[in-house]
C-alpha cells in the first residue's frame, strides 16, 4: 500500500490502473478507522481490482460549535489498518490541498436535508457533498462504498450521483455493530464508561419502534414513548423520526409497499450518536 497527500500522485496511480483495464473503488473516510470502515474496504475489494481510501477530516462539513478540532486523527494506526485490510492507496490530502483558496461554488439541496441530521446540522450536508464531489472528480472511481450508518448522507450522495451524472456505482454497506448493538463510530471514543453502557439503547429503541409500527401501532405514539424512555436514561434528544426512504420526509403512517427509515440522533453528555434501521428490510 502507498499513501499520498498529493493530487498528482493520486491521479498518476489511478491513471496507470485504468490504462491497465483495472476497476477502481473509492472508500471516503475521515480516518479514526474502526471495523465499520474496514468492512467498506472489504466490500470495495469485492467490487473492484484496486481500492483507494481517502482520509480527510473535511472542515466544511463541521459546524462552528462541533468537534472539528478534537476529532481523532490517529494517522499511523489508520495507515496500518488500511494496509492490513487490502487498501491499495490512501489519499490523505491537507486542507490547503483540497481547499487552496476560498470556495465560491457550493451544492445546495432542495428538501432532502430538511429533516434528520440536516435539520440539526445546518450546512453539514453541503460540506459533505462538496468534498465527496471533489473526491469523485479527483479519483474518478468506478465504484464508491458508503455506510448505511449515515443513511441521509448516503441518500444525498445517491441523488448527487444521479443528478450530476457521475459515472459511479454506489454500494451501501450495512452498519457494523458492537456485540451489544451499538453502531461503531469514530465518536464512540468520546463516551465515558457509564455513557458507553447506556448507548446500546438507541438501537434497541429503533427496533422497538419498527416492531410496534410494523404491527400497526401509531407512529407518533411509538416515537414519543421511545423518546421518553431515552430521556429517562439520560439521553438528550436531537431527533427520533420515521421517514420515507426516497424523500426523507417524516411520515405519520407507514405506507404499504414503501420503504421507510427509523432514524435517531441523541446526545450522551456532549457526544452525539446516530443510528437507523431501514424497514421493511
Ligand atoms: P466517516 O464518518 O469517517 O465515515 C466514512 C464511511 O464509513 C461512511 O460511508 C460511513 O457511513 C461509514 N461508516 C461509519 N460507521 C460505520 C459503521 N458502523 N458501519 C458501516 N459503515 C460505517 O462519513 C464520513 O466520514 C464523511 O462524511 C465523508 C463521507 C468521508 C465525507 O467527508
Amino acid at each position: 500500500m502507498t499513501a499520498t497527500r498529493e493530487v498528482g500522485g493520486l491521479r498518476l496511480a489511478v491513471r496507470a490502473w485504468k490504462q491497465a483495464g483495472l476497476r477502481v473503488a473509492l472508500v471516503p473516510t475521515m480516518g479514526a478507522l474502526h471495523a465499520g470502515h474496514l468492512d467498506l474496504v472489504r466490500q470495495a475489494r469485492a467490487q473492484a481490482d484496486r481500492v483507494v481510501m481517502s482520509i480527510f477530516v473535511n472542515p466544511t462539513q463541521f459546524g462552528p460549535n462541533e468537534d472539528l478540532a478534537r476529532y481523532p486523527r490517529p494517522l499511523e494506526r489508520d495507515l496500518a489498518l488500511a494496509a492490513e485490510v487490502g487498501t491499495d492507496l490512501v489519499f490523505n490530502p491537507t486542507v490547503e490541498t483540497l481547499y487552496p483558496g476560498p470556495t465560491r461554488l457550493g451544492i445546495s439541496i432542495a428538501g432532502m436535508a430538511d429533516h434528520l441530521c440536516g435539520a440539526s446540522r445546518p450546512g453539514h450536508f453541503n460540506g459533505v457533498l462538496q468534498v465527496v464531489n471533489k473526491l469523485f472528480n479527483l479519483v474518478q472511481p468506478d465504484v464508491a462504498v458508503f455506510g448505511q450508518k449515515d443513511i441521509q448522507q448516503y441518500r444525498l450522495i445517491e441523488t448527487m450521483v444521479a443528478e450530476f451524472d457521475h459515472p459511479i456505482r454506489l454500494v451501501r454497506a450495512a452498519t457494523v455493530r458492537e456485540p451489544d448493538g451499538l453502531a461503531l463510530s469514530s465518536r464512540n471514543v468520546y463516551l465515558s464508561a457509564e455513557e458507553r453502557a447506556k448507548a446500546p439503547a438507541l438501537f434497541r429503541e429503533l427496533n422497538r419502534v419498527v416492531a410496534e409500527i410494523g404491527g400497526g401501532g401509531s407512529v407518533s405514539r411509538s416515537i414519543a414513548e421511545a423518546k421518553a424512555r431515552l430521556a429517562g436514561d439520560g439521553f438528550k434528544d436531537d431527533y427520533l423520526e420515521v421517514v420515507d426512504y426516497d424523500s426523507l420526509a417524516p411520515v405519520a403512517q407507514v405506507a404499504a409497499g414503501a420503504t421507510h427509515i427509523a432514524a435517531v440522533a441523541q446526545y450522551l453528555g456532549t457526544t452525539r450518536l446516530i443510528d437507523n434501521v431501514i424497514f421493511p428490510p
